[in-house]
């Protein structure tokens, strides 16, 4: 097999100015893609802005031989996203690849967040892939072709203290992905998330020395550039990766117990003595048809006691 080429593709990477978007945004470069190298050039925590993140990513692409436009919206707003879709179209005719990215923070513990906490955090993460999204799968779907790369984090899959709204943000961002799959499945578009670890201003002050020096983001990128490529037809997937560890992980559904006949009430002590069986995750599935698979459990319920399963 020959190497990933990215020959002829357009792809934005928003927050690409800096940590793990410009190692996919010069790799992306390297591989033949033309890229939209989009940063809005700000501080960790959201304040501020600056073109010279972006810039600086662009100069580096194009003293390399490849070709890159910057752009410097913010990704938390309809226009910025939709002027940051018209930068690919503008310079190179279209978009083919979006990797959602760009990524601040600003922790409290619960008690003590503020609601400008909670709204930025979420404006950036979650609205802001649903806003560079949005425009750039009209264009995928009118063409028949895209691929989008989402970011999610360990925080959004499986908690972490003091990132309420973060760890929000965080988990939204799968349901951006699972939209674009389902909606996109007949078009050739396809949807992955990463929750990565990486070193970068993010991490700088929540890491040891030690493991942040192991932790460089260019062991992020080949995992994000194959689910960004032509090769990879899985849509749907979240990946844990970090440091050369790639790991996939999945929201799923168990088998559970089914008590009464959909007719009778069910009482709070029924519950408690099912409590084994309601928390066991036997025979839990990953349930690819999306939410109307889950019916397929109450199936016993809704015709008489014929079980088809979850994944018919
Ligand atoms: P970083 O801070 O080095 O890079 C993020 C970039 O996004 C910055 O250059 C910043 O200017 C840009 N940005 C911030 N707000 C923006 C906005 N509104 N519009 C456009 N650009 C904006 O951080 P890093 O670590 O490279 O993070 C990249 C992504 O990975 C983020 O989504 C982050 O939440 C996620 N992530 C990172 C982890 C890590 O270990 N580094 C862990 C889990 C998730």
């Amino acid at each position: 097999m020959g190497d990933v080429s990215f020959d002829g593709r357009v792809a934005i990477v928003t927050g690409a100015g800096a940590g793990l978007g410009k190692t996919y945004a010069i790799e992306l470069a390297k591989r033949g893609a033309k890229v939209v190298v989009n940063d809005l050039g700000g501080a960790r925590d959201g304040t501020g802005s600056s073109a010279s993140a972006a810039d600086q990513v662009v100069e580096e692409i194009k003293a390399a031989g490849g070709e890159a436009a910057a752009n410097y919206d913010s990704v938390a707003s309809i226009e910025g996203g939709k002027n940051i879709v018209k930068t690919a179209v503008d310079n190179f005719g279209t978009v083919d690849i979006v990797i959602n990215n760009a990524g601040i923070l600003r922790d409290k513990s619960i008690v003590k967040m503020v609601e400008a906490e909670w709204d930025l955090v979420l404006a950036v993460h979650l609205k802001g892939a649903f806003c560079v999204t949005q425009p750039a799968f009209s264009i995928m779907k009118e063409k028949g072709y895209g691929r989008v790369v989402n970011t999610t984090s360990g925080a959004g899959l499986y908690g972490n203290f003091g990132q309420i709204n973060y760890s929000s943000a965080k988990l939204g961002v799968l349901g951006v992905m699972h939209s674009v799959h389902i909606e996109g499945a007949k078009y050739n578009v396809k949807a992955n998330t990463i929750a990565p670890i990486a070193a970068s201003r993010l991490t700088e002050d929540v890491m040891p020395p030690d493991v942040f020096a192991k932790l460089d983001p260019k062991f992020v990128t080949p995992l994000v550039l194959f689910l960004a490529s032509e090769e990879n037809q899985d849509s749907d997937m979240i990946f844990n990766c970090a440091a050369g560890w790639y790991s996939r992980a999945a929201m799923m559904c168990a088998t559970g117990t089914i008590i009464g006949d959909g007719v009778k009430d069910i009482s709070v002590e029924q519950v408690r003595d099912e409590w084994g069986k309601i928390t066991s995750l036997d025979e839990a599935k990953v349930l690819a048809g999306g939410v109307n698979d889950s019916f397929g459990y109450l199936t016993p319920l809704m015709s008489g006691g014929m079980s088809t399963g979850p994944n018919k």
